[in-house]
């Protein structure tokens, strides 16, 4: 009797006659061997049928099978460095659970708008079936971060009575009759677990009506949000430093393999040690008023312009060898996928000859009290390489809740945390604003009613201390752990503007 295994447990299984079940990823044939890719979900394994005079039916059979059918395989399992996974199945028989005919996403090219609308399909693919893997053992750290700390885990509601962060991306729901919101933050309900457990976090979804169309925005994404009692603004920093350490270390450790599939350069997330760099918001603007933030604006453009010019010579004659007579079909096919791609990468080239005088503009403009924007917070982290910490932003930039500076009233004691390679803020927080009169005092001039936050302010009348947290964005800082262009692909279904289906 053969023993069911799993394709990931096959070096166990070296020598032995084994079932394996899963599903068709890919084959070829020849006139005497078939060789059927199979994919479990737990790895990939070729699986090699050799026609005998016993087995001609179901050598037919096997030659025949569509992409995707499913298929329960026995076989003797072999040692072989060239095949993928690095084990191979010699088959002895194999049934045939369904027969696909016409599976939609073939091994050539898809455009993304195609692959998102059949997601619960491309979920099969290699590249996406690594990132989820990384999302799991990213959560899983998460967690493990704050367990072993102590922090007590606070489930936070999803209907809130009034806006958490910016009132300019509220989710409405209809709640019998009542106008209610979708949670955008857990952090003023963590705020209040706070005061009865001392180290408490939360960790779900939230939802944000973002109306741009960015590489960075889901309108429904998960944060985890810790709080802890008795601490100003350094301790809460020093938490991001060690938990984004951990959950980027963890990852490395678990997944290289999916990590080296997806092209991630490892040398970048093996550097990421503290200590991270600081920098006030006033610095931040120094830099991007100064020639260290032009000069890297500048080469960003050459380089984008040499890629351009590179992709475009590289495309023309890709096309002329795949129209080109007597050139083979696997020729034809590959030379299509890899037109496709450089495609791809060139509307990105071109895209950014396009924007980078305008973000030049912008940085070199930039004005004391305006928000940093996506492209000031890219060159800020590009010229580091560790993430950093931007601290003290100015009060219109940021939400009522952020404790306002004892030196320099006109600026807060929050941070961003910016991950390096132009990823962007993967973390907002803050020490909070304990001191009644002055939180009221923001409320006022953020045009916030008290009433909904009655509760809230409750926090400040009865055993007020300081305190601080965050929030990590989970998407955000898995596209960046991943090496990823853009943050559809970190979710298993992205909620975007425009993006609803499946
Ligand atoms: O900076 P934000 O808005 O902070 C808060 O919500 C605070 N209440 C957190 C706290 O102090 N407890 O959001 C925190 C993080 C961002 O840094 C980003 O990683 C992620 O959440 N984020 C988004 N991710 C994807 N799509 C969006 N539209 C996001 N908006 C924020
Ligand atoms: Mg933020």
């Amino acid at each position: 009797m053969a023993t069911a295994t799993t394709i990931a447990k096959l070096p166990k299984h070296v020598g032995q006659t084994v079932t394996l079940s899963g599903w068709l990823y890919n084959s070829r044939s020849s006139g005497k061997l078939a060789f059927l890719i199979l994919r479990d979900g737990t790895g990939l394994c070729q699986c090699v049928l050799e026609k005998t005079d016993a087995n001609a039916e179901l050598f037919q059979t096997a030659k025949r099978l569509g992409q995707e059918s499913s298929l329960v395989v026995d076989g003797q399992v072999r040692a072989d460095e060239r095949a993928v996974g690095g084990y191979e199945l010699i088959v002895g028989d194999l049934r045939v659970v369904q027969n696909v005919e016409g599976y939609p996403i073939s091994p050539k090219a898809h455009g993304t708008e195609f692959l998102m609308n059949h997601r619960h399909l491309w979920f099969r693919s290699k590249r996406q079936w690594a990132i989820l893997r990384v999302r799991s053992t990213l959560v899983d750290a998460i967690r493990r971060f704050y367990n072993d700390r102590d922090f007590v885990l606070i489930d936070t509601p999803i209907f809130a009575p009034s806006a958490g962060e910016g009132a300019q991306t509220l989710f409405e729901a209809d709640y019998f009759g009542d106008t209610v919101y979708l949670a955008q933050t857990g952090q003023l309900y963590v705020e209040a677990a706070m005061m009865a457990h001392r180290k408490v976090y939360c960790f779900g979804p939230t939802f944000r009506a973002e109306k741009s169309k960015t590489r960075r925005h889901l309108t429904e994404f998960w944060m985890v949000e810790p709080e802890i009692a008795y601490a100003d603004l350094d301790d809460v920093i020093e938490l991001a430093e060690d938990f984004v350490c951990e959950i980027v270390q963890r990852v490395l450790r678990d997944h290289r393999a999916e990590l080296e599939l997806l092209g991630r350069d490892l040398n970048k997330l093996e550097n990421i040690t503290k200590p991270f760099y600081r920098m006030t918001y006033s610095d931040a603007v120094d830099l991007l008023h100064g020639d260290r933030a032009r000069e890297k604006f500048e080469s960003d453009l050459a380089a984008a312009k040499s890629r351009v010019e590179q992709l475009s010579k590289e495309i023309n004659e890709k096309e002329a060898e795949r129209t080109a007579q007597g050139t083979k079909k696997w020729k034809v096919e590959k030379l299509a996928q890899e037109i496709a791609d450089a495609r791809e990468e060139l509307t990105d080239a071109e895209e950014l000859v396009r924007n980078i005088p305008h973000h030049m503009e912008l940085a070199a403009n930039f004005e004391w009290g305006s928000d940093l924007g996506g492209s000031d917070e890219t060159v800020i982290a590009r010229l580091h390489d560790r993430p950093v910490f931007v601290t003290h932003y100015p009060a219109a930039c940021k939400a009522f809740y952020m404790k306002r500076n004892l030196n320099d009233p006109r600026v807060l004691d929050c941070f961003d945390l910016l991950a390096p390679e132009g990823y962007g803020e993967i973390i907002g927080g803050s020490q909070r604003e304990d001191d009644l009169d002055i939180l009221l005092e923001r409320m006022k001039e953020e045009n916030l009613d008290t009433a909904p936050y009655e509760w809230y302010l409750d926090l400040r009348r009865y055993g007020t201390v300081p305190h601080g947290g965050y929030g990590l964005g989970v998407e955000r800082t898995l596209a960046w752990i991943c090496g990823l262009k853009h943050i559809r692909e970190t979710i298993p279904f992205a909620r975007m503007m425009g993006r609803i289906y499946p």
